[in-house]
């Protein structure tokens, strides 16, 4: 029997597939080991129905190392399934490892098999019909209850298998017989509504039983009819008026017969004890209006009406499975007291800035109300800051009903925050409440954990860490705080990198570049933010996107390429990029980037001198161009490849000619131009050295400083690292004072601050208007932690990390580095340690079918000279050679 065993099994990038999008889902999965140099020389995967009785394929054993996105290769997988699919591997002495336990796979349902009709609370009530008293509507905001909606069915017998098929324009949750079906929240996440929405599938066979069943869902207005963003005109409403429902119960039974329970108008719908909710007002909960058996029992019928049919304005969406992992609720933290306010209310304090809600247990009287106001800091006074909330409310308020204990937590709104105000009722003290937050994000498995031996350095990736979970919600978003909470692209392409490391992001991106090219203009505009806000009062298409945001789509899917392998993402969005690449190249015939710049945001939040706007989307012209010459490579695109190739080359002539003057400084001579034409490789060599060295310059006469914003921070530590500033590198990581990382950290920072400038002694809150404290685009610096200080890096030789490129740096200071990422082939780790200032020891891991190129830090010597490794761990002593 082999040591290789292959883990981690994954269909289109999940772990278990909810519906199929194709009938050629690609598999894959990791492999472990214990021994030196092993790979796999063939593979077998196997698929069949979940009780084994049919097989759909068997692709044989296949002479093969590839382990990754290997498409199935049966008659297409019949729609209402549920699959098992196994793999079985042999290694390099051709020794079996036996079949992997199984990984499922649902296969949905398809477009030509929905049934169901949306369904919604009456727009207009039918004639005759009472209008149900609603006196909390009435609310500042005039948010609007959340629609409890059911139906009651008979089953012959108890399923033997039953699966539902949910989704919702708006947000739901759905029961059957009182039994909350599944653990997402947020579902069915954000996507351009106009266009498609994605459902959710759930067994539920264990909840339908012989009798009578009833089913039940509560709809709230979240991203479809819920207020998003700043644009006061338009606050809400954004895609439609009312959420609507869309669901369809599949009921097999031990015959061989099935019934299909669907949405349709012989539901009925009322309103509960959800008085409002939305993301940016908060929630109103007012429990003594609770119906407690209304998803349990047909129960009495009053008070409920009729749902009304609904039929989606403009068109109905394009139903889709989901693509990525579902939001849930991904960690716990006790709130714990910290002082009365000035107004009599109590400051609670998680220690964490995060994205999501409390939940609040008390034993009260009937009718006592609590009020939660969220922050995330506090100010001078200790009181709860919320001015840069803008007009986010973010207030929760929960009314008891008096039961002996109750619990409240808030279902479809969110809030970003570290403290809470709670308002007690009067007699109340904060002893007799337990408050508890709760994160929530979409749920990309955890692959990275990195440590170091500096605390302040351990601060950062934590904060880092925690920006991208508070930030990755169906959507990966600028802000989960204010007034904003949109898919903003740049912030996302610098810090797609880092992001790779510590989550497994595939299949999340999958989904959002649908939504970015859902949110392309028919003359390639790639919008600014995706999913985009279609009822923008001001404009009929979305915002096309500036130099580096709308360039985005290119830089992340090279990334996802390098990371994960995936060609067929790049074959699936490569015309898009292309018309994108035509939409900003024609205006621009002289090759700089002026024409067709929109919102040039330029190196948005930098400090000190700012860098030319056209330089900087110049610069990211010739990036986008190069990246788009190797993707057209990769696909075989040979033509295009040249044609691109020669673009970049002429970009990168006019840059020089445009912006390089004869004593080789660039327009501005800000550290951003300089490193963004470092990294981009737009100056010819005999430049290369003299940037490199102003750039130091400019960091020494901005004392030690860096001053880049969103654009110019990611390449800072990398470029310097890479141009023999290594040292002055790690400097600027380890700094302290402002502008910095740790001036944030400094402050008690817990999550990345939108601007180096956040908050300071001198001049304390920056504007009201922009002052976000959980932004991760400051952060890419992760990447580089990752890649050069723990220095586990893919290679450009064979994406998908089949390829490892190991290059740490040692620094006295950070002392030790201990990291492990767990890439789709397997565990990459890379541990050293000094021992003192010229001896260190490093130990690697290497996963099996994987090879390591490794380069030593500057100095070092391992006595030996190290080849290209072999899977396998491996363990150096090197000494530092006397300089
Ligand atoms: C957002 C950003 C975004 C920017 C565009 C801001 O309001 O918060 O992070 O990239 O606008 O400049």
């Amino acid at each position: 029997m082999s040591t290789l065993r292959p883990i981690d099994l994954r269909c289109e990038h999940l772990a278990t597939a909810y519906g199929l999008n194709s009938s050629t889902p690609r598999f894959g999965w990791a492999l472990e080991g214990d021994g030196i140099g092993q790979y796999q020389s063939a593979y077998r995967i196997v698929v069949t129905d979940s009780d084994r009785s049919t097989l759909l394929w068997d692709s044989g054993k296949v002479a093969s190392a590839e382990t990754q996105l290997l498409p199935y290769g049966g008659e297409p997988p019949p729609c209402d399934h549920v699959l098992d699919w196994t793999v079985e591997v042999w290694d390099e002495g051709d020794r079996s490892t036996g079949p992997s336990a199984p990984a499922r796979i649902f296969t949905g349902i398809g477009d030509a098999d929905w049934q169901a009709q949306w369904i919604a609370r009456y727009f207009v009530l039918p004639a005759g019909r009472e209008v149900p008293a609603d006196n909390t509507y009435d609310n500042r905001w005039q948010a609007r209850p959340a629609d409890y909606l059911r139906r009651s069915f008979a089953s012959a017998e108890s399923p033997v298998r039953a699966t539902l098929y949910v989704t919702a324009l708006g947000l739901y949750e759905v029961y059957i017989n009182g039994h909350r079906v599944g653990d997402h929240v947020m579902a069915p996440g954000w996507t351009d509504y106009h266009r498609r929405v994605e459902y959710q599938v759930h067994d539920v066979t264990d909840f339908v039983a012989a009798g009578e069943n009833l089913l039940g869902a509560i709809l709230g207005e979240g991203w479809y009819s819920g207020r998003v963003g700043h644009n006061q005109r338009r606050a809400g409403n954004h895609y439609g008026g009312r959420p609507a429902l869309l669901a369809q119960l599949h009921l097999h039974f031990a015959d061989g017969t099935s019934s299909v329970v669907a949405t349709d108008e012989h539901w009925q719908t009322r309103q509960g004890p959800i008085c409002y909710s939305d993301f940016l007002m908060g929630e109103m909960y007012d429990a003594r209006l609770e119906h407690p058996d209304w998803a349990t029992a047909p129960g009495s019928l009053e008070g409920w009406q009729p749902v009304e049919v609904f039929t989606p304005d403009p068109r109905a969406p394009k139903l889709d499975a989901a693509r990525a992992q579902p939001s849930r609720e991904v960690a716990r933290l006790p709130a714990r007291f910290s002082h009365i306010a000035g107004n009599g209310a109590a400051i609670f304090d998680l220690g964490q800035n995060i994205a999501g809600y409390c939940e609040l247990t008390v034993a009260t009287k009937e009718g006592a109300r609590f009020i939660l106001r969220h922050g995330e800091v506090l100010d001078e006074e200790g009181e709860l800051y919320v001015a840069n909330l803008r007009h986010a409310v973010a207030t929760d308020v929960f009314i008891a009903a008096g039961k002996v204990v109750e619990t409240f937590k808030p279902r479809f709104t969110f809030h970003g925050f570290r403290y809470v105000e709670l308002t007690l009722p009067e007699g109340t003290s904060s002893d007799a409440v337990k408050l508890t937050g709760i994160a929530i994000q979409t749920d990309t498995p955890v692959t990275g954990e990195v440590e170091t031996g500096h605390a302040m350095v351990n601060q950062l990736l934590s904060n880092i860490f925690w920006s991208q979970r508070d930030n990755f919600l169906s959507v990966p978003t600028d802000c989960p705080q204010r007034d904003e909470r949109y898919g903003w692209s740049a912030d996302a392409q610098v810090f797609w990198k880092t992001a790779g490391y510590f989550m497994d992001v595939s299949a999340f991106l999958t989904k959002w570049m649908v939504d970015i090219e859902d949110g392309q203009s028919p003359d390639g505009a790639f919008p600014d933010v995706a999913p985009t806000k279609p009822l923008n009062p001001y404009r009929l298409t979305p915002q096309p996107g500036a130099p580096a945001w709308g360039d985005a789509p290119i830089i992340m899917a090279w990334e996802h390429w390098l990371r994960y392998g995936d060609r067929n993402f790049l074959a699936r969005f490569y015309p898009a990029f292309d018309a994108w690449m035509e939409h900003i190249g024609s205006p621009n015939p002289d090759f700089i980037r002026r024409n067709a710049v929109y919102n040039n945001y330029g190196d948005w939040l930098s400090v000190g001198p700012a860098s030319d706007r056209t330089l900087v989307a110049t610069a990211y012209w010739h990036r986008v161009a190069e990246l788009m010459a190797r993707i057209a490579e990769t696909l075989g695109r040979t033509t295009d490849s040249a044609r691109y190739g020669q673009l970049a080359r002429s970009i990168g002539k006019a840059f020089c000619a445009e912006y390089l003057d004869d004593t080789g400084r660039l327009t501005g001579d800000t550290q951003t131009a300089y490193l963004l034409a470092l990294d981009f490789g737009l100056l010819p060599d005999p430049h290369r050295l003299a940037a490199a060295k102003r750039l130091c310059e400019l960091i020494e006469a901005a004392g030690g400083h860096l001053q880049t914003g969103f654009l110019g921070v990611r390449h800072i530590c990398p470029v310097l690292s890479d141009n023999g500033a290594a040292d002055l590198a790690i400097d600027l990581l380890l700094r302290d004072t402002y502008p910095s990382w740790g001036f944030s950290i400094a402050q008690g920072a817990t999550t990345i601050w939108e601007r180096w400038d956040g908050w300071t002694p001198e001049k304390g809150f920056q504007s009201v208007n922009m002052n976000s404290f959980n932004h991760y685009a400051y952060g890419a610096v992760g990447e580089w932690i990752w890649a050069r200080i723990a220095g586990i890096d893919s290679s450009t030789r064979s994406p998908g990390y089949r390829e490892i490129n190991l290059r740490p740096l040692f620094d006295r200071r950070i002392g030790h580095c201990r990291a492990s990422y767990r890439a789709h082939v397997g565990t990459v780790s890379s541990f050293w340690r000094l021992i003192d200032d010229n001896t260190a020891v490093w130990e690697i891991t290497v996963p099996p079918n994987c090879q390591a190129h490794v380069e030593l830090p500057s100095g070092w010597d391992a006595g030996q000279p190290i080849p290209i490794i072999p899977s396998g761990t491996h363990s150096y002593h090197l000494k530092r050679m006397p300089a």
